[in-house]
């Protein structure tokens, strides 16, 4: 039986690697995708998110979230993932405007998982602000979430400023509610990121891979002038591989504990402890992990 999961997304370019991937694997439901601001606002990043299950031919449907975050200013990764989210590429099909929920995204969490007979995962790919939310406004909801896997943070280091990473950084008040609960996560943080990055030789061979694989691959092709030395971070692409393919990542328990104010917010202190609610990815198979992208998009049609 294939695992249900809901994507939380700020839909830029490595989330549109990693989408397309969950879509199409034969471990995964994706039952519903939600949108939050992030790497651009809310307008495109669930623009995108239509438009990418249009172009794929998928109904799963969409809701709309949060466009700011909790109490922290917005910002964006524009300057990474171009003015619209997903670099110079336009999809050109008329979308599947039917596909948009008329739900917001905390109600449309709160139906989707209470109204499961199984545990659904939410895999959050973006700010933590629409699961801070939903925690908060339904927490009976607590009880029927499996796990949390998510792209954020760091044991050590960042990349918004030398010690927060994005995800946390851009709403670290909602990061902290959610990594304050008990639900066991999966941090997926730069230090396992910065392991699984891709070569340009792997990213022209997405080039030949189908639509699907063309289409990434010019997103890609966009998206690596943000990276140097010829290797190419697909962040949230490890939150799914680690559903798939878990064998790829070792991980460590820990707490981890989210700075909220100052010159340090978004950092993600961890403390590893055997009885933390945090499964730390620390480590990665980085060929594996190469050979796992090619081999997904080798089999989309
Ligand atoms: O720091 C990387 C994260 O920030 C990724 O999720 C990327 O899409 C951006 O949201
Ligand atoms: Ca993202």
């Amino acid at each position: 039986m294939k695992k249900p999961i809901i994507i939380d997304t700020d839909l830029g370019i490595d989330d549109v690697v990693a989408i397309t991937a969950a879509l199409f694997s034969e471990e995964l439901d994706v039952r519903l995708i939600t949108t939050v601001g992030g790497n651009v606002g809310i307008e495109n990043t669930t623009r995108n998110a239509v438009d990418l299950l249009t172009f794929l031919g998928k109904d799963t449907p969409v809701a709309r979230g949060v466009g700011v975050p909790l109490v922290s200013k917005p910002k964006t990764a524009s300057h990474v993932h171009g003015s619209t989210g997903i670099g110079e590429y336009r999809f050109e099909a008329k979308a599947n405007e039917a596909l948009l929920s008329d739900e917001n995204a905390i109600v449309a969490l709160k139906n989707h998982i209470v109204h499961s007979p199984e545990p659904v995962t939410l895999v959050a790919i973006g700010p933590l602000t629409n699961i801070a939310l939903l925690l908060k406004t339904f927490p009976e909801t607590l009880d029927h979430i499996e796990e949390i896997v998510l792209m954020g943070g760091a044991v050590e280091g960042g990349n918004s400023t030398p010690v927060a990473e994005f995800n946390i950084f851009a709403d670290p008040h909602a990061a902290k509610i959610v990594f304050d609960t008990d639900i066991h996560i999966v941090m997926c943080g730069l230090d396992v990121t910065a392991l699984t990055s891709v070569t340009n030789e792997d990213v022209e061979k997405l080039k030949n891979k189908g639509r699907a694989g063309e289409m990434v691959y010019q997103m890609l092709h966009y998206y690596k002038h943000a990276y140097s030395d010829g290797k190419i971070t697909i962040h949230d692409l490890c939150t799914i591989f680690y559903l798939t393919r878990p064998n790829l990542f070792d991980v460590k328990r820990a707490n981890v504990n989210v700075v909220t104010e100052g010159d340090a917010a978004g950092c993600t202190i961890t403390h590893f402890t055997d009885d933390g609610n945090v499964s730390a990815c620390v480590g990665a198979d980085v060929e594996g992990f190469r050979n796992e992208l090619l081999t997904v998009f080798e089999g989309i049609s």
